[in-house]
């Protein structure tokens, strides 16, 4: 898939919030500002998030527990070790709510292999790329529609 301007990125975001359910994991990897974070926008967008969607890169860890279903935004970025992680209580809220989670591989190997691993890569004039690592949980759901 590929996302032509971000308007299309926010588009693809608000069309996959809809097929999420509590205990979903979503990762998104690729580099700096290739849209992670923007396409999260859109998923929150279509959930009924009104307002600010800021980048959890120093905050790590931010709720949206009004939503339904309620999300956390993780960002993984400064994450150096396995302690720091634990420290986030990421596993208690995994059957709540869906988890998205920007920078997954700074969790280490395969930390959610049930996850929905998306990746982002950019490509001249702006285009980002789109690909998809669907896990079982996710046959019937992907692609979004
Ligand atoms: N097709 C596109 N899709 C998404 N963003 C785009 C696109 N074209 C340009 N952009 C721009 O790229 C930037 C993406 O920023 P964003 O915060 O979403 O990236 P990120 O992957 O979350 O970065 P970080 O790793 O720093 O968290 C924005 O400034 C956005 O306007
Ligand atoms: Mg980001």
């Amino acid at each position: 898939m590929k996302f032509k301007e971000e308007k299309a990125t926010l588009a693809f975001g608000r069309k996959l919030a809809r097929l999420l359910r509590a205990g979903d994991v979503v990762t998104l990897s690729g580099a700096l500002a290739a849209g992670k974070t923007t396409l999260v926008r859109g998923m929150l967008a279509a959930l009924g998030h009104r307002g600010e969607v800021p980048s959890p890169s120093f905050a790590i860890v931010q709720p949206y527990e009004a939503l339904n279903p309620p999300v956390w935004h993780v960002d993984l970025y400064r994450i150096e070790n396995a302690l720091d992680l634990d420290e986030l209580g990421l596993d208690d809220i995994r059957e709540e709510g869906v988890l998205i989670i920007e920078w997954p591989d700074h969790a280490g190997a395969r930390m959610w292999p049930e996850a929905l691993a998306l990746s982002l890569e950019v490509a001249g004039n702006g285009t980002r790329a789109l690909t998809a690592d669907v896990p079982a949980s996710w046959e019937g759901r992907w692609p979004p529609r």
